[in-house]
């Protein structure tokens, strides 16, 4: 396993090249499954949990290939089983649900455990293409799902699930009839699941908003689809301007996904601007702690909580997290007070109280967007930082470490020896 070692306490200035968002990436690549055509998908960034797709994509039968960014997907004959092992590693597998069913009439995917920040329950995924005519069973750990022919319904969730839209939208476009998607998840990268589905000759409207009505079947053709830019990248490296008191221009940074972020780190005195070459982000002056409560989109991203709650361990008062969406998000904060960090948590909010400094240690990510939020840390800790199973991080960066260097940090990959 690998650790990163961060000499923190430098300002980090220069420009960072934004990624392709792996969040708009997982969804469209499932949807792949339902195309008979090859298609293209351009920006699809280099991490881990893109292959573990491309890996579960090429044993269902779509023969994937990835270089620079650039996927082509060759369908083919469909398998329908998602074996736990690739499963396990990545929840995002339970996406090919949906389209499978719609596909072949079948799918056998493992049901995802929880992880580290939570439960992460697919009872909306199931109940919603139940209704649209799907029978599921669990045998020995796997979801066991039929149908003759989908049919469209009135699904209403119980709560904006951004992976229960994703999969019931591709079911709704290859569904015979109309399917109207009531308190759908509003998220950019639901919406770019949708133009993509769109683009390949699907009838869907709505997206962006709460109600999202499609129109099947379609028969979708292969297209060359950009994939959306990483807000939540961006927004980590926004944060990374912040913590070090540096000055940062993104490049290719999704601002319009950003809004309820850049108020935060506004209001706690961060200087961001619009620029003609990318957003400027730079930090002039102490900043303040802010009081932080997660929503669904447009409300302030629960992917970004571990990494706002760094910033806040080095601002001056006090501010109040509270995290809405996951039950068992708060994993970095223990790590953060290794760091010197004063953070008091109870339940599903976390108090943090600015202190005038970091000091480097130790430290294990356990999720994520914890990794991100140990590296932020580590960068305006005075000493050295060492972080450990940084697996986690490559989940969701790509060479997080390389683009960090490039504007003045002190970081390195290393491999983990064994514990003495
Ligand atoms: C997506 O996960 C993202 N993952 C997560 O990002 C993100 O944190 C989350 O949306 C919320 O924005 C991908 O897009 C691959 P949900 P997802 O279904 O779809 C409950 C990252 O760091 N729920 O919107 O799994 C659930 O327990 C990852 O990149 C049910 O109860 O999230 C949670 O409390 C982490 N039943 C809430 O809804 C269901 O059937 C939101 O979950 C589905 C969800």
């Amino acid at each position: 396993m690998d650790k990163l070692v961060i000499e923190g306490g430098l300002p980090l200035t220069g420009s960072i090249e934004i990624n392709g968002s792996k969040n708009a990436a997982l969804p469209i690549l499932f949807a792949s499954i339902l195309h008979t055509e090859s298609l293209s998908l351009l920006n699809v960034p280099n991490l881990r949990d893109i292959h573990t797709a491309l890996k579960l994509l090429n044993l269902l039968g779509c023969v994937c290939e990835y270089q620079n960014g650039r996927v082509t997907v060759v369908p083919g004959t469909l398998l329908s089983a998602a074996p736990y092992d690739l499963v396990k590693t990545m929840r995002a597998s339970v996406l090919c649900l949906g389209p499978l069913l719609a596909r072949t009439g079948q799918a056998c995917v493992a049901k995802p455990g929880g992880c580290a920040i939570g439960v992460r329950p697919v009872d909306q995924h199931l109940k919603g293409l139940e209704s649209m005519g799907a029978r599921f069973e669990l045998v020995e750990g796997y979801i066991l799902g039929r149908c003759r022919k989908l049919h469209g319904a009135r699904i209403t969730f119980d709560m904006p699930t951004v992976g229960g839209t994703e999969n019931l939208l591709m079911a709704a476009v290859s569904a015979e009839g109309e399917t109207i998607l009531e308190n759908a998840a509003r998220e950019p990268e639901v919406v770019d699941l949708a133009n993509f589905l769109i683009a390949c000759g699907g009838r869907i409207e709505g997206q962006g908003t709460s109600r999202i009505r499609v129109v099947g079947p379609s028969v979708l053709r292969g297209v060359e689809y950009p994939v959306m830019q990483d807000r939540i990248e961006a927004g980590t490296f926004l944060v990374a301007a912040g913590i070090t008191g540096g000055e940062l221009l993104l490049r290719n940074c999704p601002v319009d996904a950003l809004d309820a972020l850049i108020l935060k780190l506004r209001d706690m005195g961060m200087e961001i601007s619009e620029t003609p070459d990318g957003v400027l982000a730079r930090c002039t002056r102490p900043l303040r702690c802010v009081d932080v409560t997660t929503k669904p989109y447009p409300g302030f991203p629960t992917d970004m909580q571990a990494q706002i709650m760094a910033l806040m361990c080095l601002a001056e008062g006090a501010g109040v997290i509270e995290e809405s969406i996951f039950e068992n998000r708060f994993l970095h904060a223990s790590e953060l007070e290794r760091m010197g960090a004063n953070i008091r948590i109870s339940g599903h909010t976390a108090t943090v109280r600015g202190t005038r400094r970091l000091t480097g240690a130790p430290v294990m990510a356990s999720d994520l967007r914890g990794a991100a939020s140990l590296v932020l840390a580590g960068l305006a800790a005075s000493g050295t930082t060492e972080i450990s199973r940084v697996y986690h991080l490559d989940r969701g960066y790509e060479k997080m470490e390389e683009k960090l260097a490039r504007v003045g940090a002190r970081i390195r990959r290393e491999k983990e020896t064994a514990n003495p």
